[in-house]
């Protein structure tokens, strides 16, 4: 199974951002829990601070990858370009954040993306992208049957 991890903006600097949010670990490290979480899997990793690359990143991932899981950072609360992105493409995506959005400023409650996306995963630091694989991995065995 092939699985794409995209980051949106701000998430390159894990490591130095408010640790009561998003804890200590930098993004390498996150990344590196995830590729050990799921030895059989195989991931690619994609960072962006820019809404059109990562639509691009979307875009090309057609007919490459089994599923996304996406942290798409404040992009999550405003980007229509980024949920129509979602909805163009064949491919589940499952919405992540490191966060619980829903217990901060009102403006993180809303995720415009969250109609595009197969479930959301908030709250659960790193541990977010864990959830968000599973959910991948269930999609695809329930497509499967
Ligand atoms: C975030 C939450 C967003 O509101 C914020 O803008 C981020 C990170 C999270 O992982 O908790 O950049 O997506």
């Amino acid at each position: 199974m092939d699985i794409l991890i995209i980051n949106g903006p701000n998430l390159n600097m894990l490591g130095r951002r408010d640790p009561k949010y998003y804890g200590t670990e930098t993004l390498d490290d996150v990344n590196e829990y995830i590729k050990a979480s799921f030895p059989e899997i195989n991931f690619s990793f994609f960072q962006s601070n820019h809404e059109g690359a990562i639509i691009d990143a979307l875009h090309e991932s057609i007919g490459k990858y089994d599923g996304i899981v996406m942290n798409a950072g404040a992009y999550t609360h405003y980007s229509y370009a980024i949920a129509d992105a979602i909805d163009c493409i064949d491919i589940p995506v499952a919405e992540v954040h490191l966060s619980n959005i829903h217990e901060r400023e009102d403006f993180r409650k809303i995720s415009v993306i969250a109609p595009n996306c197969i479930g959301q995963i908030a709250g659960l630091g790193r541990d977010s992208y864990i959830e968000g694989v599973k959910l991948i991995i269930e999609r695809v065995a329930k497509n499967d049957k």
